[in-house]
């Protein structure tokens, strides 16, 4: 997978030739129970995004979003990180609190957003506005953080854009639908990589116009990594924790149709039982709104990762020393706007 170091990638080969992935577990294993077990044995805590199946999502010490997961990661005094999520997410919980093991249940959990901005084509293109700030969305590689000024989630985006004086030229990494967005809502005109998330561009206009159609008192929710004419016609844009959040607040809509990973409509049920989440539909016929990288983590990897304490995020430690102040500008822009 392009978006793993060599190092990482030569790691991961091993572990696949060793078996790792496929050692036979007792059969009827409780998983919970023993993941329980080992978080205590090893002071080991378990971050969660909302895009995880529903078990481990339960199971996690704390499900958030990309910014909840970071500052979570920052402030833990756990002796073992394990991320349930993808390889950039773990890769920022370790630049942010390096002393710490980071494990990733499946190394493969890649995200096709990070690997749509290579670092050496990057480095490039920004050689051509070297006068320009750099905004990178936190979906990217570490080493594309060592090219990065400050790093933004969709929580904060707005916040970090306008953190930046008016007249300082930006350039935008890598998602065009989250920077296409931005552009329009902080009135910055912003030089805009072109990548994209596998998941988020799949949604079916003509199949969402029909179930509107015939839903006519739902409302349509939308991840600001899919595409405008989408977003043209949500009823509200936000991050996983704002799209939660709206379906919490507005207890009046009993029907939400929900343009992003299906994996946070875990969280939209609990939180709202009496409504009615329908994923807004693919353009095929397969579930493409599942990220099959999120999707990777499973109960038996998470179980098999605590006892082994394996995968393990290593990084070189020029990219932690390059790569982790875009990081931290982003936090405390952050916490100074509340969030
Ligand atoms: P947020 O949870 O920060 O909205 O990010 C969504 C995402 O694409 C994570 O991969
Ligand atoms: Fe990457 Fe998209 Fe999957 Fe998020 S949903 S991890 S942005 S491929």
């Amino acid at each position: 997978m392009s978006s793993l170091t060599p190092d990482l990638t030569r790691a991961t080969a091993t572990l696949e030739k060793n078996g790792y992935l496929n050692i036979p577990t007792e059969p009827g294993l409780d998983f919970a129970a023993e993941i329980q077990k080992l978080k205590k044995e090893k002071n080991a805590v378990i971050l969660a995004h909302y895009y995880q199946d529903g078990p481990i999502q339960d199971i996690a010490d704390y499900v958030g979003d990309s910014l909840g997961l970071s500052q979570q990661a920052e402030q833990t005094e756990a002796d073992v990180i394990v991320f349930a999520g993808v390889h950039f997410m773990a890769e920022t919980a370790k630049m942010l609190n390096p002393s710490k093991k980071v494990l990733l249940p499946d190394l493969k959990a890649g995200c096709s957003l990070a690997d749509s901005c290579p670092p050496h084509l990057f480095r490039k293109y920004k050689e051509k506005y070297n006068d320009h700030t750099v905004v990178s969305y936190i979906n990217c590689t570490a080493e594309l953080k060592t090219l990065t000024d400050i790093c933004c989630t969709s929580t904060n985006a707005v916040q970090i854009i306008e953190s930046i004086p008016k007249d300082q030229p930006i350039i935008f990494a890598p998602d065009i639908n989250l920077g296409k967005y931005l552009v329009k809502k902080t009135g910055r005109d912003m030089k805009l990589w072109n990548g994209s998330c596998m998941v988020h561009e799949i949604f079916s206009d003509e199949k969402i116009t029909k179930l509107m159609a015939s839903n006519p008192s739902a409302k349509l929710i939308a991840h600001p990594e899919c595409e405008p004419q989408l977003l043209e016609r949500a009823d509200y844009i936000g991050s996983t924790s704002g799209l939660l959040r709206y379906t919490k607040e507005q207890t009046s809509v009993k029907t939400f149709v929900v343009a992003t990973e299906a994996g946070i409509i875990h969280q939209m049920i609990k939180g709202r039982p009496d409504a009615e989440f329908i994923p807004a539909p693919p353009d095929n016929t397969c579930a493409c709104n599942e990220c099959p990288h999120m999707k990777r983590n499973t109960m038996k990897k998470l179980y098999l990762s605590m006892k082994y304490e394996l995968p393990e995020i290593i990084l070189p430690e020029w990219i932690i020393k390059e790569g982790t102040s875009c990081i931290d500008r982003m936090l405390e822009v952050s916490a100074k706007a509340g969030l």
